[in-house]
């Protein structure tokens, strides 16, 4: 069942906004799985900002722009619309009415959407996008880099789920996909809008020696004490 994004404040987090949980991380770090079994848990939507960074590189490719080519880029996002909804708990988008679908976990996608993802323009195209999301469903669980430090910096509910370099660059190569995971995170970190970086009052996981189940655990038993109980009561 597919339902329309309700939309939202454009620019600031709105005060009634739904419950918020912030997980953000470096590449490969398992936050986007941690995330997904957090808001099953919770009845909350699943909403990887990541696949909207990656669903317009995805466009910009499609369009035969290069991604370093600041103005070809810009020139897409003016011609690009965005429509996000959510699907079975979990949010979409569609750019330009296409879902991307796998297309946008290609090698290709990956070695240019931190470069298409540093543009100020393109961050503040999809932050409107992001912040719609705090008023669907009964709560969210969002996953990217600047989720706890700039999207939802009001969130009190923050996490920051990170692997040594090496577990992170395995977890890709046993995945079969093209990714370098420390390129990627050196451009997410290095670039001035928005950089990857731990929010202050966010609570650190190492998930290297962790299994998911465990990451997922620790999550919930922190919201809970927080006064976020998952929907079973777990
Ligand atoms: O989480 P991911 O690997 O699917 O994210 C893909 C890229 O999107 C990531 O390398 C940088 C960008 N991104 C971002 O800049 N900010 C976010 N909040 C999420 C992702």
């Amino acid at each position: 069942m597919m339902e329309a994004h309700a939309g939202g404040p454009s620019d600031n987090e709105s005060p009634e906004s739904n419950p918020v949980v912030a997980i953000d991380g470096p590449a490969a770090s398992g936050k986007s799985s941690v995330a997904r079994e957090v808001a099953k848990a919770l009845g909350f939507v699943f909403v990887s900002s990541g696949a909207m960074y990656r669903a317009f590189t995805w466009e910009v490719l499609r369009r035969g722009a290069n991604s370093g080519d600041r103005d070809a880029v810009l020139s897409v996002l003016g011609e690009t619309g965005f429509q996000c909804a959510t699907s079975d708990g979990a949010a979409t988008i569609l750019v330009n009415g296409a879902d991307p679908g796998e297309a946008a976990h290609t090698g290709e996608v990956n070695a240019n959407v931190s470069t298409v993802a540093a543009y100020p323009e393109v961050r503040k195209a999809l932050l409107v996008e992001q912040r719609g999301f705090a008023h669907v469903g009964t709560g969210v669980v969002m996953e990217g880099r600047d989720i706890g430090t700039v999207v939802f910096p009001d969130t009190p509910y923050k996490f920051y789920v990170d692997a040594s370099p090496e577990v992170r660059q395995a977890r890709r190569r046993a995945q079969g996909i093209e990714d370098s995971v420390l390129e990627r995170d050196k451009q997410d970190s290095s670039r001035e809008t928005a950089p990857l970086r731990q929010a202050e009052d966010a609570a650190v996981i190492d998930s290297s020696d962790l299994t998911l189940g465990e990451v997922v655990g620790k999550v919930l038993r922190l919201l809970k004490e927080k006064g976020l109980a998952a929907a079973s009561g777990a």
